[in-house]
């Protein structure tokens, strides 16, 4: 991949900088609750205000399908940035038209502003010109820093691009680009790459990819037990796939060919029934060495033996990958096995670890060990589509060296 061009690469000084981030986060009684995604990007905003720069962000917020919908407004987010720069924060009702371009005129050198969510408007995820061209207007020089939002050629992250000269990588993307891509592409060997969450078919692009570059996959999580069906086990009521054991097969065999040593659950944390809502189980206990999972029975995590080999693997890597928890974390009798996983790849102090989005993400922050690793992904789908070898619109958009 050439290398994109980042804020450091251009003179941003009085200059008005339109910054595309991703401020999609969870909002609960009206307040940020988890801020992960705005921490990501306030180094590029504070290098912008150092720079002199008048920032203006924008992004999106859910999925409010071009209506205004005060449920999904970034207000809020405003506040929370406030508090972190220890500044002001202008929240602006919208993110283009005349009363947004009047008050981006009059911003001084330093001045952040945050735009309503792009995606009140229908021509966002449109691409829409118009849109595209409104957005333009606002800047002089254009910042991605949504990682996150990259694998969506919207108008924000693909439209205004073609408006505005000069096109940059902000810090975030910087670094999701060095971790998902340069230290996967090129790793420190042994590369050991973890895999779980609950299906074959949203990974396999992802395991195919992998095992180009991967000296060792592990899998856990519900996919495992289409795995196990594809060696001719049985995994009694457990979530799988009967309809992708071709495809578990196949990666299999790939796996054999390359000489990727490709690790399955030997064991299992088998439960007669299970209650989400509740986050209860029923009965539950763990399934011997290579034992088939009985009907009435379903598998809801990885047993002790598969923690001790999968830990032992990690602990004997030199780059980490981890995408996608053991079991039904949510649920604390069945999230032994992610917790223990995340605390292996944290007590692997000598290795690069990536933990690549989603509910991997959330298994690391929930076992507490998150300050612990090199690097987490802020994003979910683009950290899959970017691992599967994708190209994503939004980075494609950027200026390259
Ligand atoms: C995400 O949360 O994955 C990104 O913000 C993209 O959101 P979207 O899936 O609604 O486009």
């Amino acid at each position: 991949m050439s290398a994109v061009k980042t804020v450091k690469d251009v003179d941003v000084s009085g200059k008005r900088v339109l910054v595309r981030v991703d401020f999609n986060v969870p909002l609960e009684d009206g307040k940020v609750s988890d801020d992960s995604r705005i921490a990501g990007a306030l180094p590029t905003i504070k290098h912008l205000l150092d720079k002199g720069a008048r920032v203006i962000l924008m992004s999106h917020l859910g999925r409010p399908k071009g209506k205004r919908d005060p449920k999904f407004s970034l207000r809020p987010v405003a506040s929370d940035l406030a508090d972190k720069l220890g500044q002001p924060v202008l929240f602006l009702e919208d993110c283009i038209g005349d009363e947004v371009e009047d008050a981006v005129k009059q911003m001084k050198d330093g001045n952040v502003v945050l735009l309503e969510n792009l995606r009140f408007h229908e021509a966002e995820e449109k691409n829409g010109e118009e849109m595209a061209r409104a957005l333009a207007r606002l800047a002089e020089v254009y910042v991605n820093d949504a990682f996150g939002t990259a694998h969506r050629a919207h108008a924000s992250t693909d439209g205004v691009t073609q408006f505005v000269d000069t096109c940059v990588a902000g810090f975030l993307m910087e670094k999701e680009l060095k971790f998902l891509g340069d230290h996967t592409e090129k790793p420190d060997r042994p590369f050991v790459v973890i895999l779980g969450g609950a299906k074959v078919s949203d990974k396999i692009k992802v395991i195919d990819a992998l095992l180009e570059k991967a000296d060792t996959i592990l899998i856990g999580g519900a996919m495992a037990y289409t795995f196990k069906l594809a060696q001719g086990g049985k995994v009694g009521d457990s979530l799988s796939e009967p309809d992708r054991v071709d495809v578990a097969r196949a990666a299999l065999k790939k796996a054999e060919e390359r000489g990727v040593t490709f690790m399955l659950p030997v064991d299992n944390m088998i439960v007669d029934s299970v209650d989400f809502d509740a986050r209860t189980v029923g009965q539950s206990r763990f399934t011997g060495e290579g034992e088939d999972i009985p009907d009435g029975w379903e598998g809801v995590d990885i047993g002790p033996k598969t923690i001790a080999r999968f830990s032992r693997e990690i602990a004997g890597a030199k780059t980490v990958l981890w995408n996608g928890p053991m079991g039904i974390f949510e649920i604390e009798a069945c999230n032994k096995g992610s917790f223990a996983i995340a605390e292996a790849v944290a007590g692997n102090t000598g290795c690069v670890s990536i933990i690549g989005g989603g509910d991997s993400v959330k298994a690391v922050r929930k076992s507490g060990v998150s300050d612990r690793v090199s690097f987490i992904s802020t994003g979910g789908g683009a950290s899959l589509e970017f691992l599967e070898g994708k190209t994503l619109p939004g980075v494609a958009a950027l200026d390259t060296h």
